[in-house]
């Protein structure tokens, strides 16, 4: 299984404080917010990852991150988005990485408290496919939200005026290879962008997508206050007073 983290964009919501540095450099209490999704890959023993940057300040996360000694990896892959195409465009610049193999992507501003370990070995068992994360929150019109029938998802919509449920699907998803296949079918979106929903409604029309509820919180730091929440839940995690 190879790792994927998508850390381009332009974190245009977090704007004047992206304006000279990346979103996933910034602080969530007191490490940079890239350190949390590799842990949690690393923890998952998803050891090759690719770390996909972009804009300016693409040559700090060498600096930070250099080859994954602090996370015990032998070595860390990266590779340059080159204009804001898209989490799927991002994705697509991985497909030399992944090979035959398949591939856990992680958004570089999310994160989890639990561990994706068992999901993973799942993963790794189901013949095809793809299987992605669920988590019910309170307003989830900010979301792809998911529609489920049985135990099956039948739909993901993009941020629904009317949600049908409380489900967001998060920010880390597992594919077989045939993921690229389906990246180079897909058409720009309204917001000009390759969109991951759009590969997730790929698999769930082939029958082949799968997904979990994930256990324990989950944090995006996309917006100031989501990123301000973040922060909070990391620092009362490690017993900090705030
Ligand atoms: P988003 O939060 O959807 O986009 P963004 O980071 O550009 O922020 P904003 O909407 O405020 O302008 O991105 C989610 C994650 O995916 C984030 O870690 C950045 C990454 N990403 C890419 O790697 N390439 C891209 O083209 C986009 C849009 C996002």
């Amino acid at each position: 299984m190879r790792g994927i983290i998508l850390a381009g964009g332009s974190g245009s919501r977090l704007h004047p404080i992206t304006m000279a540095t990346s979103k996933q450099l910034l602080p969530v209490y007191d490490k940079p917010m890239i350190f949390y999704p590799i842990q949690t890959l690393v923890d998952a023993g998803v050891e090759e990852i690719l770390l996909v940057t972009g804009g300016n300040s693409a040559g700090e996360f060498l600096r930070l991150i250099g080859n994954g000694e602090e996370f015990g990896l032998k070595h860390m892959n990266y590779t340059y988005q080159k204009t804001e195409g898209g989490i799927a465009d991002a994705l697509a610049l991985a497909r030399h990485f992944v090979g035959r193999d398949k591939v856990v992507v992680v958004l570089g501003d999310n994160f989890v408290q639990g561990s994706i370990r068992k999901a993973v070995q799942d993963f790794e068992a189901q013949p095809e496919g793809a299987k992605i994360f669920l988590k019910e929150v309170a307003d989830p019109r900010e979301f792809g939200v998911a529609v489920l029938e049985g135990d099956r998802v039948t739909r993901i919509i993009e941020k629904p005026k009317d949600p049908p449920t409380n489900l967001a699907v998060i920010g880390i998803y597992m594919y077989d290879n045939s993921v690229f296949d389906i990246c180079d079918t897909l058409e720009p979106s309204a917001r000009g962008e390759l969109e991951i929903t759009d590969v997730n409604n790929a698999y769930i029309q082939r029958g082949t997508m799968t997904y979990e509820i994930l256990d324990g919180w989950w944090a995006d730091c996309g917006s100031f206050e989501a990123l301000l929440r973040s922060n909070l839940l990391v620092a009362r995690e490690r017993g900090v007073r705030v």
